[in-house]
């Protein structure tokens, strides 16, 4: 099934973008370092939900509206005291000209809510905090079931799709973990 396979095939990617954010999230001390992450995540999910957006929509993907990210990360970062930064955009960016390349960069997006409810959870334990959390709290205790519907959808993608998806995952997290390097 296409979605396992993304996940074998993305495995080597997710774990350097991993041991990169752990790294991170236990350097930090303040609220002001939590934000910091948030701005990181914002710049980068921002830009890329753009792109995503031109080429999916409630057709593909019903239940779109409701799974968007960017929103809750600006929410985040406004009940912080903070502001959203500028988004990535260009070379910073995986290349996004189709639904199928949409779909690799969205399989990112939405994996990452899997990570997000452990690192909600390193954070407000680190920092005690109680508020600006609404991001990494994903879908609450919904995350595992939006995710099985997110794969399920995936999965009825047409087979000779899976090696473009796949790309454009592997060129997600890439440039995430670049984008890390050169904001973070
Ligand atoms: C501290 C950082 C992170 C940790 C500890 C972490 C941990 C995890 C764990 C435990 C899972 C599997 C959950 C399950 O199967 O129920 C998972 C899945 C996933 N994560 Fe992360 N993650 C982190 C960051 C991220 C980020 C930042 C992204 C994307 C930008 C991401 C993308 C994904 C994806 C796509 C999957 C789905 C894999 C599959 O196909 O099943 N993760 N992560």
């Amino acid at each position: 099934m296409l979605a396992e396979n993304l996940k074998d095939q993305t495995l080597a990617y997710h774990q350097q973008l991993e041991k990169k954010l752990v790294g991170q999230i236990k350097g930090l001390t303040s609220q002001a370092d939590y934000l910091q992450l948030l701005q990181l995540f914002y710049g980068y999910f921002g830009g890329l939900e753009d792109r995503i957006n031109l080429f999916i929509n409630q057709e593909q993907m019903p239940d779109h509206a409701q799974r968007r990210k960017t929103e809750a990360i600006a929410d985040d970062i406004i009940a912080l005291g903070g502001q959203p930064v500028a988004k990535a955009t260009g070379n910073e960016l995986p290349e996004i000209n189709s639904a199928e390349q949409a779909f690799g960069a969205l399989y990112v997006i939405e994996g990452s809510t899997l990570g997000g409810s452990i690192i909600g959870k390193m954070i407000s334990g680190k920092l005690g905090l109680n508020t600006g959390l609404s991001f990494f709290n994903s879908y609450g205790e919904n995350t595992h079931q939006m995710w099985a519907s997110f794969k399920n959808i995936l999965n009825n993608q047409p087979s000779d799709t899976e090696q473009t998806i796949t790309e454009a995952a592997n060129s997600t997290f890439l440039k995430f973990k670049n984008w890390i390097e050169q904001h973070g």
